[in-house]
């Protein structure tokens, strides 16, 4: 590998002399850099480029390139000289300027010298291959001390703290329990933080912020030695009284000597640190790292991650552009007000300061009057003001208080709204501290810019893990009031983090401005944000996107480490949306960044490119408010399946008068079991805890699962008796039948449920067009599950028949009925047989089979439910669909293919008494399933694989769910986890031959259909 990169450099060299006529340092170096690049991947370093390193002077001085290490600390340097130069002289040079001399190689493309800790260690000619593998070798060998152990007191900090924290916690709550003096404190302090954070803080969450401010006191004073911190900041200032009332002395020594080893470490990276700069990426290591241990939930619901300065100063320029290009003044001009909403450690408040620097005057109003952050939380807090601080210090050489940092919830501040004012406007009339007095004055400024990085932890997917964001019942209503009122989604995921800061950015900004976000991408085209695109383009006058990608979910050929900038699955994007007073209409503009870019070059991209110079596709949004990805053909013009309003009401202009959802249960492990006998065992276990629980408790136990829906039933004394009657069959996934405890307690949502407790029934279920998840459909006679096309991703379930009240209607409409008979007079087609509902249901099924169709609308699939066209022979593609139909629903009464089946002893399970080792695994070339350690299945024909579902095929779901997994809740997993494949592997074996020929007569019809005249 390293060989191989030598190679490719010196290839490159080679290339750039020939091509560009030159040896200039400026165009050879480049091949060095990728060289360096490449080596650094390996070792988990990042190459920036133009790294500030300190002098003497106090001129600015620029390393050509270092390798960081991920605490954002320097491993090693690089600098490339000209070949014309001498290079001796110049290295003596560089270090009389203050180059840092422990680990750097000069390199003039002639030949490479390295220096560590002042001495030269080696040199040779860049084209002796295996002296300069050597000599890169012992560069990346280099070990820094301070490094090493603070990487080893980060280790043994994540395995100390929670004892730390513990005793923390026990002291405080003690001697809460037993000082007046420091009750009345913390209770005075709570008062304050209900008012400016979220009214239902606790004393406990009081503690948790004393801990915050204790744990970090050591940390700021090693990296700002001097400081008064605790004493200068309004919050710090109360805290700290807060502290001094018990913990001090003794005490405090006696508590937090096991971390001390971490503090000791930190002060001597702190040390080593020189730069301003560097002291700014180091804070900002810190608070990831601290919050990740110290509160994992936290640090997720926050999104406690910072931003890359590269892409904060992309926004600010493009901020500052359009301010310029709409409004005709810039950021720095009086009267433009700017405000960060969620400034974590403030970056985007000190980029802004850079951005400003060089104009004095300016700054300095700037600063004291028209730059505003919020941050919720205490570690956050102290590092944006830190930094905010000593960055004005930095540029303007005078330290200035930055009054306009407020620790308060932004969401919750919903005063300084425009036209949706809430409930802070009582709130404060009676509070008069520094903080209430800052949010006052921010709240008092009409805000022209709103720029940041909102947090977003997408819904939590698990009820257990009691990580939901709390509510903010204001912004909430006012999404569901425009977002969503403006959707023709069904469900909708839109009280999610980054959602609400859009919506209360949008409220917030004056009616002349820019709000510039980064964000989840989801919004650019997830069908679920349909009414936020409709919604943001009616609110604003220019959008634009740029669509940095990444996201895992959406392409599972990325690497969330990779490809996305913040490292994460979620794919992100900025944003940059002008609101223009008495303008008209809206231009959206989109560039994208190629699907395969890695994140370094995605933000090496935008560290280099200007907003204006940026090629921007101009979008004309469809009538479903779809942005890209947008499909030109005669869709439209089909029959609605169902309407928006379907679910609710009969007698739409639709194919189904209603649809539901597949059951719910948000408790599968519980509620689902292949053995009737299992199932009802774990049902009178869950009835058993949940009568156990007191409608009064306020906590809930891990032992059963429960969701909000859940606790809400327990509060109210919702009660059920187990009844054997409740449990029925359910095809939870495509040819897998288990069955199902239909229980309206234990259910969250019954969906498709009731369809099927009346009377037999068929349904097509189809994918959501929300799912991420290649589209299926598939028809079935027992209750359907919610994730039937697959896990997270939901169904749509087209009865036959629905029932009102004991009542069974037909659930085709009479307007399709109609409408389908004007279609095909008979007098138009000769003899056929007079169409019925029944066909008409069989003729949809038939359709959605369609191979052509299914190619053709493939988006609109994506986006909307299916719309039905009208092909030229009606009989044929509803016969198609019946015969689909037998196939589907009746699989395990279909005729077996005929698989040759081998069967050799595992003597090794045998003698040791077990059954042979379940495998379930599919070898498509070859046609073989692999049943487990003694039993194959061969010849399978090559179409059945081909008769696939989402992103399987038939037989491929059968062989998924007959596996042995371990179940996810652990009294399950401790209790009832009794389900050995070897019990039903005949079962198997005889189903995978039925599904075998349903899938090689599916692939038949569809093959007939491709040909057939449409
Ligand atoms: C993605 S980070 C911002 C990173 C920042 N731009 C940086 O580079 O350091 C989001 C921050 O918003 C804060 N936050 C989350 N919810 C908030 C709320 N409701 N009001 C104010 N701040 C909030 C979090 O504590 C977190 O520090």
């Amino acid at each position: 590998m390293s060989q191989l990169l030598i190679q490719q450099y010196l290839n490159q060299l080679a290339t750039l002399k020939k091509v560009s006529g030159t040896t200039r340092e400026s165009v050879v170096r480049e091949a060095f850099k990728d060289l360096l690049k490449g080596w650094a991947r390996a070792h988990d370093l990042t190459f920036v480029p133009e790294h500030e390193v300190a002098a003497p002077t106090k001129e600015r001085r620029y390393v050509d390139g270092a390798l960081m290490h991920t605490l954002r600390v320097p491993f090693g340097y690089w600098e490339a000289k000209d070949s014309k130069d001498d290079l001796d002289v110049e290295i003596e040079k560089k270090f009389r300027a203050g180059y840092p001399r422990t680990n750097i190689i000069f390199e003039d493309s002639e030949q490479a010298v390295l220096i560590q800790h002042g001495q030269e260690v080696m040199r040779c000619g860049v084209e002796e291959v295996a002296a300069l593998e050597k000599l890169l070798k012992l560069f990346f060998a280099y070990a820094r001390p301070e490094i090493e152990a603070f990487r080893k007191a980060v280790e043994q900090f994540k395995t100390d703290l929670p004892a730390v924290l513990d005793a923390l916690r026990e002291m405080i709550e003690r001697e809460y329990a037993k000082d007046l003096k420091f009750r009345k404190a913390a209770h005075e302090f709570l008062q304050h933080v209900q008012e400016a954070v979220n009214p239902s803080l606790s004393d406990a969450d009081v503690r948790e912020m004393l801990i915050q401010h204790v744990l970090t006191g050591e940390v700021i004073a090693a990296v700002f030695p001097g400081t008064t911190y605790h004493e200068d900041n309004n919050i710090a200032r109360e805290l700290h009284k807060l502290e001094a009332t018990f913990f001090t002395g003794n005490t405090r020594f006696q508590t937090l000597k096991g971390l001390e080893p971490y503090y000791a470490a930190i002060r001597k990276a702190a040390s080593e640190i020189q730069t301003h700069h560097e002291k700014q990426t180091f804070l900002k290591a810190i608070y990831e790292n601290f919050y990740k241990v110290y509160n994992p939930k936290a640090a997720d619901r926050l999104g406690v991650v910072y931003t890359p300065n590269e892409i904060v100063r992309f926004m600010i320029e493009g901020a500052d552009w359009l301010c310029e290009k709409h409004f005709g003044r810039n950021l720095i001009d009086h009267d433009v007000q700017i405000l960060d909403p969620a400034a974590g450690t403030g970056t985007f408040i000190c980029e802004l300061l850079e951005h400003f620097r060089g104009q004095k005057a300016k700054l300095a109003f700037k600063y004291q009057n028209e730059l505003h952050a919020n941050e919720v939380a205490i570690l956050p807090y102290y590092v944006a003001n830190l930094n905010i601080e000593a960055t004005y210090a930095a540029i303007a050489g005078e330290y200035k208080e930055f009054p306009n940092l407020c620790f308060v919830d932004t969401l919750d501040n919903t005063y300084g709204l425009r036209k949706h004012k809430g409930h802070m406007d009582d709130i404060f009339g009676t509070m008069s501290d520094i903080n209430v007095q800052r949010i006052r004055n921010q709240n008092s400024k009409r805000i022209s810019v709103i720029i940041g990085n909102p947090p977003y932890n997408a819904n939590q997917l698990n009820e257990n893990e009691n990580n939901k964001n709390r509510e903010y019942p204001e912004i909430d209503k006012r999404i569901k009031d425009t977002y969503i009122d403006a959707s023709t989604a069904q469900k909708t995921k839109l009280y999610d983090m980054y959602a609400r800061f859009f919506r209360w950015a949008s409220d917030r900004l004056d009616e002349n401005g820019v709000l510039a976000f980064i964000s989840n991408r989801s919004f650019i085209e997830g069908r679920t944000f349909d009414g936020f695109r409709r919604v943001i383009a009616d609110e604003f006058n220019e959008i634009r996107i740029v669509d940095l990608g990444g996201d895992v979910r959406l392409n599972p050929k990325l690497s969330g480490t990779k490809h996305n900038v913040f490292g994460i699955q979620i794919g992100v994007a900025i944003s940059l949306l002008v609101r223009k007073a008495k303008s008209k209409g809206c231009r959206i503009f989109y560039a994208r960044r190629p699907e395969f870019e890695t994140a370094e070059e995605k933000i090496s991209f935008l560290a280099n490119t200007k907003i204006d110079a940026l090629e921007f596709e101009e979008i004309q949004p469809d009538k479903t408010s779809s942005w890209i990805n947008i499909s030109k053909n005669d869709f439209s013009s089909f029959l609605p399946i169902v309407s928006k309003s379907s679910s609710k009401q009969a007698g739409e202009k639709a194919l189904f008068s209603t649809y539901s959802l597949g059951v719910s249960t948000n408790r599968d492990e519980w509620l689902y079991d292949y053995e009737p006998h299992r199932l009802t065992a774990k049902v009178q276990h869950l009835i058993r805890r949940y009568e156990a629980h007191s409608p009064r408790d306020a906590t809930f136990g891990e032992d059963i699962k429960w969701s909000e829906t859940l606790k809400r039933r327990a509060r109210s004394s919702v009660r059920e008796q187990f009844d054997p009657t409740r449990i029925r069959q359910s095809t939870y996934r495509p040819f897998f039948k288990t069955n199902v405890y239909l229980s309206p307690l234990f259910i969250d949502r019954p969906g498709a449920a009731s369809q099927f407790v009346q009377q037999a029934n068929r349904t097509i279920v189809l994918s959501d067009p929300t799912a991420q998840k290649p589209w299926l459909v598939c028809a079935v006679d027992q209750v359907p599950d919610l994730h039937f096309v697959g896990a997270a991703a939901g169904a749509i379930c087209l009865s036959w028949l629905r029932f009102d009240d004991h009542l069974s209607i037909e659930n085709v409409t009479a307007w399709a009925f109609d409408q389908f008979r004007k279609k095909y007079r008979p007098s138009n087609f000769g003899k056929v047989e007079p169409i019925t509902k029944q066909m008409i249901f069989h003729y949809v099924y038939g359709v959605l089979y369609d191979p052509i169709y299914r190619e053709k609308y493939a988006i609109n699939l994506k986006h909307e439910f299916p719309r039905i066209p009208f092909y030229s022979n009606f009989w044929q593609w509803a016969e198609w669909g019946k015969r689909l139909m037998e196939l589907h629903i009746g699989y395990e009464e279909i005729a077996s293919a005929k698989l040759k089946r081998k069967d050799v002893l595992d003597e090794k399970s045998r003698k040791a008494g077990l059954a042979p080792k379940s495998a379930l695994k599919a070898n498509k070339e070859s046609g073989r399933i692999v049943i487990d350690s003694e039993t194959t299945l061969e010849g399978v024909p090559a179409e059945a694989w081909e008769y696939r579902l989402g992103n399987r095929s038939a037989l491929e779901w059968v062989l998924d769910q007959y596996k042995e997994k371990t179940p996810k809740d652990p009294t399950i997993r401790e209790k009832f986890n009794t389900y050995r494949f070897a019990d039903y592997k005949e079962k198997v074996i005889d189903l995978l031959g039925r599904v075998t020929t349903v899938s090689v007569e599916t692939q038949k019809i569809i093959e007939a259909m491709r040909k057939a005249p449409h």
